[in-house]
């Protein structure tokens, strides 16, 4: 599986919701070893071209991964927090982003259990970062304009598939 970058339409595509059988978690598996060949801690189903609600999250590389399938984010905090936000699909390019401190999920779990849970803290933000990729939505739609304007000579480069060489695992280049 390779990374789709920015520019990408299926980024900005909103995601089917999908069955939890062999099929799908042998897509999961295969993102799960993507996220670890590009060192990320989040990987939803559009970044590597599947139009599919999946995601997989693993915060430290020791830990089991997380499997979530057809997440929905049911309600958030007024509280809000800003933490600084990367991208697989936008390599290089790193912004404080304010969000909800706390968010209201539900998902499927890989046996297909259904999962109702609060979340904080950096989960609760890699949630809504991932949540956001199934509806189209990329972190840097949630920074001011003028913020935008600055990084447009970076994301110009990543539309047109000027990747720098450094975010490509060896194998992928
Ligand atoms: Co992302």
């Amino acid at each position: 599986m390779q990374i789709t970058y920015y520019g990408n339409d299926i980024l900005r595509q909103e995601c089917k919701d999908v069955v939890v059988d062999g099929n799908t978690l042998k897509k999961a598996e295969e993102m799960v070893r993507a996220l670890d060949k590009y060192n990320g801690i989040g990987l939803a189903g559009p970044q590597v071209g599947l139009s599919e609600k999946i995601i997989v999250i693993r915060l430290n590389p020791e830990d089991e991964p997380i499997f979530i399938f057809n997440l929905r984010l049911i309600d958030y905090s007024e509280e809000k927090n800003v933490i600084e936000e990367g991208c697989l699909s936008l390599p290089g390019i790193y912004e404080k982003v304010v969000r909800p401190e706390k968010v209201h999920v539900k998902y499927q779990d890989a046996s297909g259990e259904w999962h109702d849970k609060e979340l904080e803290g950096i989960m609760a933000r890699v949630f809504q970062h991932e949540g956001d990729h199934l509806y189209g939505v990329l972190f840097i739609d949630h920074i001011s304009a003028v913020k935008k304007r600055l990084l447009k000579k970076k994301l110009d480069n990543i539309r047109k598939g000027n990747i720098d060489i450094e975010f490509i695992p060896e194998e992928d280049r």
